[in-house]
């Protein structure tokens, strides 16, 4: 791994952890194609590799909790992430017993059946999960330090609510093509300016990340 911005460099494991710790506050990590695409043919795993695996293990270590949407789940096929996980559903279409140990985040418009099935479950909104009281429920928690894994409307979610302190993006040397969705999905949001933090670079890979500009 090579930093090429700032201060060039060649990153072992200890320098690698050390441009991915991570302050309290949410963090962002997504990879996309040349084009844009989040995407190949439905899943974000066409666009990674193993280096772009290895930094996904490097945040994971530096967070307190991997955030996602339940979307991202079923097509990702996820299983619980430790040391811990957090879902954001409205529907609670999760297997129980996979993620038992899961914070499920939904909405008091969820089935209460399903709400049942789950040991801790926080209700964040009446038809839609409001990323600020889900980013809330988890500091309660003492998951101070949150990497959301996506998907695009989990994103579009936290953008809205202006809680996005960090954006890690993989950019991945592929021409995806028309079609496939972008990284962020849903409603409109206002634009938020971002500073670069570093680049790095491995095995054709661009891994950027940003951080929000502190007026
Ligand atoms: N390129 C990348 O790095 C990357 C990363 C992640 C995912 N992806 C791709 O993105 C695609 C999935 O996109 P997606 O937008 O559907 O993913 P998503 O945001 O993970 O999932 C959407 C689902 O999450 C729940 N959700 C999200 N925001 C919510 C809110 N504000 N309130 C209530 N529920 C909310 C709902 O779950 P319920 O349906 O259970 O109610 C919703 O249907 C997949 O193809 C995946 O492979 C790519």
């Amino acid at each position: 791994m090579r930093r090429i911005w700032p201060d060039p460099a060649d990153l072992d494991e200890t320098g690698l952890a050390a441009a991915y710790a991570q302050a309290p506050g949410v963090r962002v990590n997504f990879v996309a194609s040349v084009d844009g695409a989040a995407t190949l043919a439905g899943r974000s795993g066409g666009l990674g590799n193993p280096a772009d695996q290895r930094v996904m293990g490097v945040l994971r270590e530096a967070a307190d909790v991997v955030l996602v949407g339940a979307g991202t789940v079923r097509a990702e096929g996820y299983d619980f992430v430790r040391p811990h996980m957090a879902i954001v559903s409205r529907t609670l279409d999760l297997d129980p017993d996979e993620f038992a140990e899961a914070t499920v985040i939904t909405v008091s418009s969820a089935p209460a059946e399903r709400r049942s099935r789950f040991r801790d479950v926080v209700l964040a909104g009446d038809v839609d999960v409001d990323g600020a009281q889900a980013v809330r429920a988890l500091q309660e928690r003492g998951l101070g330090r949150i990497l959301c894994e996506g998907g695009p409307h989990l994103l579009g979610t936290l953008e809205a609510a202006g809680v996005v302190d960090e954006f890690c993006l993989t950019l991945s040397p592929t021409l995806a093509g028309p079609g496939a969705t972008r990284v962020t999905a849903g409603a409109p949001t206002t634009p938020q300016g971002m500073r670069l933090a570093h680049a790095l670079t491995d095995d054709e890979m661009l891994f950027l990340r940003y951080e929000r500009i502190i007026s």
